[in-house]
């Protein structure tokens, strides 16, 4: 044996040791996932929540991506009509949210002019080209709906009735209470104010002058 080899085996052995020494060290986790020495456990141990699943952090149980209690209203949105709310009901309770001023006054009018003329034309007489070619034309604001209240207008415009459209896709609720504004006009009302609901408002305006377009005369 020469010398060199000797030492070489003697190297061989101390790192051989100091690897075992190291390894020991290294594995004291006895988690079979573990990494070993952790630098950041936070970030190899984060809960892995599953989604729609009951999980228990920290002596908490949570729900992960739960559906929101029934009702809720999320925050700054407002609802249109409220779930279960009719059109009679509408016509007694529901108000326009939208503080009144001139300049939503002439929002209003331009929804109106875009959404609205041309069956209810510019004076909503009901005389738009579209609207008297409608099988009924649209009753007149100032006629038979003078006394129409805001919620039921806001109704109509939302779900529609009879031969007129919901309008719910076209606009936005802020714009559909805009235009009860001028549609209140309209009818002659002065929109802001607080309008009495008429103890008929049950009836619901009849279509006049409804021709049968599919009977040949
Ligand atoms: C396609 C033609 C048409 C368009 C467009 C239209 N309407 Fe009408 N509207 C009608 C007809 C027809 C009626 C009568 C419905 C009935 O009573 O059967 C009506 C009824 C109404 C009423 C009375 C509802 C009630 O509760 O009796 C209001 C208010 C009204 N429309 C507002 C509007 C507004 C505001 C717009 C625009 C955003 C609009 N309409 C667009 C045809 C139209």
């Amino acid at each position: 044996m020469n010398v060199t080899k000797i030492i070489n085996l003697k190297t061989l052995k101390a790192s051989a040791i100091a690897g075992v020494l190291a390894l020991s060290l290294a594995s004291c986790e006895n988690a079979p996932n573990s990494p070993g020495y952790e630098y950041m456990p936070d970030m190899y141990r984060s809960p892995a929540l599953k989604y729609y699943n009951e999980h228990t952090l920290n002596g908490d149980t949570l729900m992960s991506a739960m559906k929101p209690v029934a009702g809720t209203i999320a925050r700054g949105y407002m609802p249109g009509v409220p779930v279960g709310m009719d059109y009679e009901k509408a016509g007694m309770y529901l108000h326009n949210p939208i503080p009144y001023s001139d300049a939503v006054l002439k929002e209003g009018e331009a929804i109106y002019g875009k959404f609205c003329v041309h069956c209810h034309g510019d004076a909503g007489k009901g005389d738009g080209k579209v609207g008297l070619k409608l099988p009924g034309a649209p009753p007149a604001y100032d006629g038979p709906l003078k006394d129409l209240p805001e919620g039921k207008m806001f109704y109509t415009i939302t779900n529609g009735k009879g031969l007129m459209g919901s309008h719910a896709s076209q606009l936005n609720v802020e714009e559909r209470w805009k235009v009860v504004y001028y549609v209140q006009k309209l009818q002659g009302k002065t929109p802001g104010q607080p309008q009495a609901i008429p103890a008929d408002s049950t009836k619901t305006a009849e279509v006049k002058n409804v021709k049968d377009k599919t009977k040949k005369s």
